[in-house]
Formats: C-alpha cells, structure tokens, sequence
C-alpha cells in the first residue's frame, strides 16, 4: 500500500518491484511476504509485473482487484499480457495503474505506462513515480518493436519536474540477458531503473551503474520455486524428454516473493542503491 514513510530530511523514497506473480502461489507468497517487505524496506510504492497471475498466464480484472486489496499499487505485465480479454478495459482505462509492455504493435489496446502519485510529505513536493515494460525480441513469443526506439518514445512522452529528470523504472520483460543488459546501459542515466523480469529466477547482479541506472537482470518471480519457472516440474520433464504437446500445471511448495527495493534521491531522479529481496530466503542446506 502507498505509505507516508517520512521524505523530509533525505528526499529519498524506497519503490519495490515485484517478479512475475504466478498464480495462486504467487499470490500467497505476495500476503506472507508483503508485511516483511513494509517492516524491512519501507517501501513508498510496491509494483508487481503480474503477467502470470491467472494460473500462470495472464490476468483478468477480479484478480488485479484482489492484488490491489493484497497491497500492490500497480501492475505491469508482458508477453502474456492478452491471454484473457477481460482485462482489456482495464488495460483501458487512465485511472487504472496497469499497463501493457509499450512496444506492442500500434493498433494493440491498452496503456503503455503509467504513473503513480506518491502521498505527499509535509514540506516536500508532490512526487510522481512512472513505471513501464518493454518486451525483448530474443526468443521471445510475442512480436514487438525496438525495445530502444520504444523506450526512448513513451521517455520523450514523460513530463519532467522541473530541474530534474522524472522518476522512471522500466521493466525490462524478456529473455536474454544480454538485451536486459543493453537495454539498461541505453537508458543508464536517463531512468531510475531497469528491472528484468520474464525469466522468473532471480540474478546476483543487481547494481547501480555509472550513470545512476539501477539494475538487475532478472528479480525473480512470487511464486512456488518447487517447480520449473512456476510450473509443476513432471510435465515440463516430460514434454522435454519427448517433444509430445503435454498441458503445464501450476507448481506448489517453497513459496517466496522476490523483487527489488531501489532507493532513489527525489532531486535528481537517480538510484542511490537497489537490493535484492528473495523472501524467505533460498535454504542453501548450510
Ligand atoms: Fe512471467
Ligand atoms: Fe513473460
């Protein structure tokens, strides 16, 4: 949920980014490990990339309602963005947080971003936070544009504060690391992050690079990680082992969220620091 975390001395906010939520697991990571994230981080925002959240692929305006009550203030989404048409007035609608990944064919409906209006601080600005995804083009199965030409398209559509760059993290929703990587080099100093998802397995990297671009190849998803990327492993094993079309299910067990907290300085729009968060954390048998 938005909280009035105090701003007034460092003008600094806390923004949370969520991995794929993958169905009801996800779910369920997402109403454990929410009080942990507020208790540890703070947070003045939590977004999810929420593509995953109807049994594993896609979601409809119920469970976007219901992830909103659970405490999220917006969602973005990727390739399986419109695998259920009931989300499409959602997608829609301006007053709506949630977004399809912004470099989709022209005639795709929906909104290629959005903004969320932190509550204000005595004494400090009104602060604007905008969030975006962009889908990659290596192995990926939806078409999209350049990744880059889109990025740099909806930037140039962002107002700015006065005196300093906007607020902008941009989810980086695709497969190959090195195009997360070259994405968020391309906007190195221009967005405040640039924050890997589709890949659902959290990576080590997370940083700030020189320009003051928070990133990190891929956060993680919330889900059940006794499964293959959310999936119940026996019939992904199957289908590999065999080539034979074999319907997936959802995984279960070993609940986690997993995202990333980025600390961003409100006067100059840059990341101070990113942390990765994995909840609970990954029993390494130690
Ligand atoms: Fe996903
Ligand atoms: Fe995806």
């Amino acid at each position: 949920m938005l909280m009035n975390a105090a701003t007034s001395t460092s003008q600094l906010i806390r923004i949370v980014f969520l991995g794929d939520l993958n169905g009801g697991p996800g779910r369920t990571a997402l109403r454990h490990g929410l009080p942990h994230v507020h208790s540890t981080y703070s947070p003045h925002c939590v977004v999810a990339n929420a593509e995953n959240l109807k049994n594993g692929s896609g979601i409809t305006p119920d469970l976007y309602a219901a992830i909103r009550k659970d405490g999220l203030d917006g969602v973005t989404l990727g390739d399986h963005v419109y695998r259920d048409r009931k989300v499409l007035p959602l997608l829609e609608n301006p007053a709506e947080p949630i977004s399809r990944p912004g470099n989709l064919s022209e005639h795709a409906p929906g909104k290629r971003f959005f903004r969320i209006e932190l509550p204000s601080t005595p004494g400090e600005p009104p602060v604007t936070v905008w969030f975006f995804s962009i889908l990659g083009r290596v192995g990926m199965g939806l078409p999209a544009n350049d990744p880059f030409a889109a990025a740099d398209e909806i930037l140039a559509s962002i107002p700015s504060p006065s005196n300093t760059r906007p607020i902008v993290f941009v989810d980086a929703h695709m497969e190959a690391t090195a195009e997360k990587a070259a994405l968020a080099h391309h906007l190195d100093g221009i967005v405040t992050a640039v924050l890997g998802t589709h890949t659902h397995i959290p990576t080590a990297d997370a940083r700030v690079l020189p320009g003051g671009t928070a990133f990190q190849s891929d956060v993680g998803m919330c889900g059940p990680y006794d499964s293959i990327i959310g999936r119940d492993p026996e019939p992904v094993v199957r289908h590999m082992r065999t080539s034979v079309h074999t319907p997936y299910t959802m995984g279960q067990g070993g609940e986690r969220i997993s995202g990333a907290c980025v600390e961003v300085d409100v006067s100059t729009g840059r990341a101070r620091s990113i942390r990765s968060i994995v909840y609970p954390e990954f029993d390494n048998g130690i």
